[in-house]
């Protein structure tokens, strides 16, 4: 299968996006049948509020992290979206195939809106059809992602539908991949999905110490709410868990657990402090490996050189093709 997936360089990656998505990069670039792209959504992420000053470290940090968590430039191609053109170009002939209450009705765009009223700027509201760009440059089959990209994927699916009606069979319809934790919750507000924009206290960022870690989840709302959405914490809490359960032993600590939280009987003292021992434990590596990586930053930069290039030759060809479909080459 094609691959391709994107990350935007802008806050610190947390194990909602571990769980949900780059778990799954690593995986499926370890299968010889696939052939991936990884790429940091640089373009994507100037529309939100930035500081030009900060976005170089940005994602330059982003790249390091992914290298350190197992993305491997022998196996995958790894580059930052800015430095091949060709996306946006494409953007621009989807845009002719979208229409406006389309986007619209996009539920991140809607979030972000609201987010940010006083910058509701285009790229923002075109934020989905760059993204179809960035995957059907690639032609990619499959695209993994979280829970919350599936609604950007219908719309990719769309665009290629109608750009293969109108101009001829040129791009596959791709479909999104996801894992078992498609959408880890917050660690304050259970309801909500864990996101960079919840503050602090709401997410575990991959960075964080052991301590850091340990005080979140002593302090991460468990089975406290009302009504029906009662256990939804608990249930985060122990979906966290089975998530980084790797050997038989963790594996049958999480039945325990799990058992327990059904009959009502979990002792939240005994396992929280467990839970995050389990997670400092499984980025212990991720964070040596940053530090090694990171005393190097020409290694990374050359790495997406070299990443930039090739995904250039692909997009190259791609734009060329859908050009001449729609009879813009004389
Ligand atoms: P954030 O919402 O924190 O800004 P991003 O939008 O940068 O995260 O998401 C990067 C990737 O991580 C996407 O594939 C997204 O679907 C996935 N992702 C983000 N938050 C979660 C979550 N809470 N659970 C599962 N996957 C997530
Ligand atoms: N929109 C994605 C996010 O918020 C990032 C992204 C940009 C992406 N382009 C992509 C993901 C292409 C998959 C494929 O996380």
């Amino acid at each position: 299968m094609k691959i391709i997936s994107g990350i935007q360089p802008s806050g610190k990656l947390h194990i909602g996006n571990y769980l949900g998505a780059i778990k799954n990069w690593i995986k499926l670039q370890n299968d010889s049948e696939n052939e991936c792209a990884f790429f940091v959504a640089d373009y994507h992420s100037i529309t939100e509020e930035f500081d030009p000053k900060e976005k170089p470290k940005e994602i330059l940090d982003l790249a390091t992290s992914l290298l350190a968590l197992g993305l491997d430039p022998e196996k995958s191609i790894i580059f930052q979206q800015s430095q091949v053109p060709g996306h946006a170009d494409l953007a621009w002939i989807f845009d002719t195939l979208v229409k406006i209450p389309e986007l619209e009705r996009m539920t991140q765009f809607k979030d972000k809106a609201a987010a940010q009223k006083e910058n509701i700027n285009m790229g923002l509201f075109g934020y989905p059809v760059l993204m179809a760009a960035d995957i059907l440059i690639h032609k990619a089959d499959a695209v993994p992602v979280g829970e919350d990209q599936t609604q950007h994927l219908e719309l990719t699916r769309d665009i290629a539908r109608r750009f293969n009606n109108n101009f001829g069979p040129t791009f596959p319809e791709p479909k999104s991949l996801l894992t078992e934790t498609p959408r880890i919750m917050s660690l304050v507000d259970p309801s909500k999905k864990m996101s960079k924009s919840g503050g602090e206290k709401s997410y575990i960022a991959l960075f964080d110490s052991p301590e850091i870690i340990k005080e979140k989840i002593k302090s991460a709302v468990s089975d406290t709410g009302g009504g029906k959405d009662k256990r939804i914490g608990g249930d985060n809490l122990l979906a966290i868990f089975d998530a980084f359960a790797e050997t038989k032993e963790e594996k049958n600590e999480y039945s325990n657990y799990k058992r327990e939280h059904a009959d009502g009987k979990l002792k939240y003292s005994e396992f929280k402090p467990r839970l995050a021992e389990l997670i400092a434990n499984h980025f212990a590596d991720f964070r040596n490996r940053y530090a090694e990586l990171s005393e190097n930053p020409d290694q990374v930069k050359k790495i997406l050189d070299s990443g930039a290039k090739k995904a250039s030759a692909i997009a190259e060809k791609t734009l060329r093709e859908a050009k001449q479909k729609i009879g813009l080459i004389i």
